[in-house]
C-alpha cells in the first residue's frame, strides 16, 4: 500500500457497462478501484443496451452499483444498429473526459463497440474476461470476444485455458494476466444477502410449497437466439422442459426475448403448468437465492455456468459448446445441447444422485477485482511515467 496520490493529469478509468451480465462483473471492480491506494478514479458509462427495470434497475440496487456518470441510452436494435449507436454516442466522450484507459467486460455488443472506438482514437483498452472462446462464430458473443481481444492493450483472464486461445491468436503474452473471476467476486460478496427462494416465490404470488417437493426444484433460464428464435428449436425445448417439470418442479426466470417468442409462436400452452413457475427476469439477490437452493439448473447462460460451479449445483447447459471449459472440466457443468434425449439423460443422472459436485477453480476466490486494481494501477502509472520522459 502506498499513500501516493493519483497523478492529476492522468484521466479516469472509463468503465463500460451495457447489458445485464456486465453489472455483476463491474460492481467488484469499482469497489476494488475505490479501495486501492492510490484509489483509481473512474467514470462509469452505461450504454443503455439493457434498460428496463427487470434487466437493469434492480441489478444496480442489488449489486450496490453507483448510478452511471453517463448513460448513452442506446436501447434495443439489430446488432448493427445497436453497435453503431454505441460507437456514435461513445466517441465524443473520449474527447470530453480524456480517460487514461477504457475498461470493458465480457462479450456483449457494448463491449466491442466501445473497444473499437478506443482503438481508432488510440485510447488503451482493458478487457476483463478475455480469452474465452466457444469456437462457434455463429454466436454474436464469439465475434465480440475475438475482436475485443485483438484490440485490447491489457487482458485479464478467468481461467488458464484462455491464455492458450490468446496465444493461438497471436496476442503478446506480456499483455495478459490471469486474475480469476470477478463474477465470483460478486457472488461471494453477496451470498449472505441472497433472498430466500420461498420469499421470492411468495412475492410473485406463487405458493412456496412447490419448492418443498421431494425432488427439490430446478431453475431454468433461456435466452440465446440459437435456442429461442426459431419455433422448430424452441417448441421441442419447451416440451422437454415441460416433461422435466413432471419429475421436478421448475422455476423459470423468463428473458424478454424468450417471453416474446413463446407468445409469438403460440407456445404458451406448453408452459401452462402448476409445476412451472414463470417469473420475470429476477434481481441478482433473488437469483442467487434460487440458484443456491436448487437441485439442478437448466440454462444457456454464460454466467450461470460459472455461478453454479462456484455454488456446487449441477448445471445442464443447453448448448453444444462453452467458452468456459473449466466449468465442465472442474466444475458442475454438463453440455447437453438442445437435443431432448440428452437433456432427459442429464436430468436422469442428477435426479438419481449422480450429478457433478465439482470443485471451485483456481482464483475464483473473491479477490479477482483486487488483482485487477493492483495490476492496472501499476500499468497505468508506468505508462504515465514513461510518457513524461
Ligand atoms: C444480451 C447479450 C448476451 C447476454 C444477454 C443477457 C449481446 C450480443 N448479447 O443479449 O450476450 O447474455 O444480453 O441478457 O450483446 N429487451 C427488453 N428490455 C431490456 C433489454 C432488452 O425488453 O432492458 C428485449 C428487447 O426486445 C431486445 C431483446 O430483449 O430486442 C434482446 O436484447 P439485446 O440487448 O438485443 O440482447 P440480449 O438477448 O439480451
Amino acid at each position: 500500500m502506498t499513500d501516493k496520490q493519483w497523478p492529476a493529469d492522468l484521466g479516469p478509468v472509463a468503465c463500460i457497462v451495457g447489458a445485464r451480465p456486465n453489472f455483476m462483473k463491474m460492481a467488484p471492480i469499482l469497489r476494488a478501484f475505490g479501495s486501492h491506494r492510490p484509489a483509481l478514479p473512474t467514470l462509469l458509462v452505461h450504454t443503455g443496451q439493457h434498460y428496463d427495470r427487470d434487466m437493469n434497475d434492480r441489478l444496480f440496487v442489488d449489486l450496490r452499483l453507483p448510478q452511471p456518470d453517463i448513460n448513452l441510452e442506446v436501447g434495443s436494435g439489430t446488432h448493427a444498429v445497436q453497435t453503431a449507436e454505441v460507437m456514435r454516442r461513445f466517441e465524443p466522450l473520449l474527447d470530453e473526459h480524456r480517460p487514461s484507459c477504457v475498461l470493458v467486460v465480457g462479450d456483449v455488443n457494448s463491449t466491442l463497440a466501445c473497444a473499437l472506438v478506443c482503438a481508432k482514437k488510440h485510447v488503451p483498452v482493458v478487457h476483463v474476461e478475455a480469452g474465452l472462446r466457444s469456437h462457434d462464430r455463429a454466436m454474436p458473443e464469439e465475434i465480440n470476444r475475438l475482436l475485443t481481444d485483438q484490440i485490447a492493450d491489457r487482458l485479464y483472464t478467468t481461467e488458464r485455458s484462455a491464455h492458450d486461445n490468446l496465444a493461438r491468436e497471436g496476442i503478446p503474452v506480456d499483455r495478459q494476466s490471469f486474475v480469476g473471476n470477478v463474477m465470483i467476486d460478486s457472488l461471494l460478496a453477496n451470498r449472505q444477502f441472497a433472498h430466500a427462494p420461498e420469499q421470492t416465490l411468495g412475492r410473485a404470488g406463487v405458493d412456496p410449497m412447490l419448492l418443498r417437493d421431494a425432488q427439490g426444484y430446478g431453475v431454468v433460464t433461456l435466452h440465446r437466439p440459437s435456442n429461442v428464435d426459431q419455433v422448430e428449436t424452441l417448441a421441442p425445448l419447451l416440451a422437454v422442459l415441460r416433461e422435466t417439470s413432471e419429475r421436478i418442479p421448475l422455476v423459470w426466470a423468463l428473458h424478454p426475448r424468450t417471453r416474446g417468442n413463446v407468445e409469438r409462436f403460440g407456445l404458451s400452452h406448453l408452459l401452462a403448468s402448476p409445476r412451472i413457475v414463470l417469473l420475470p427476469p429476477q434481481g441478482y439477490l433473488e437469483m442467487l437465492g434460487l440458484l443456491s437452493g436448487a437441485r439442478l439448473v437448466l440454462s444457456d447462460s454464460g454466467g450461470l455456468q460459472e455461478e453454479t460451479t462456484a455454488l456446487g449445483v449441477p448445471c445442464l447447459t443447453l448448448r453444444s459448446n462453452t467458452e468456459r471449459p473449466i466449468t465442465v472440466d472442474q466444475g458442475t457443468n454438463t453440455l447437453v445441447g438442445n437435443d431432448p434425449q440428452s437433456i432427459r439423460q442429464g436430468v436422469d443422472q442428477i435426479l438419481r444422485g449422480a450429478g457433478k459436485s465439482g470443485r471451485v477453480p483456481e482464483f475464483w476466490d473473491g479477490r479477482a477485482a483486487e488483482r485487477i486494481a493492483a495490476d492496472l494501477a501499476q500499468w497505468l502509472l508506468a505508462r504515465h511515467t514513461a510518457s513524461q520522459h
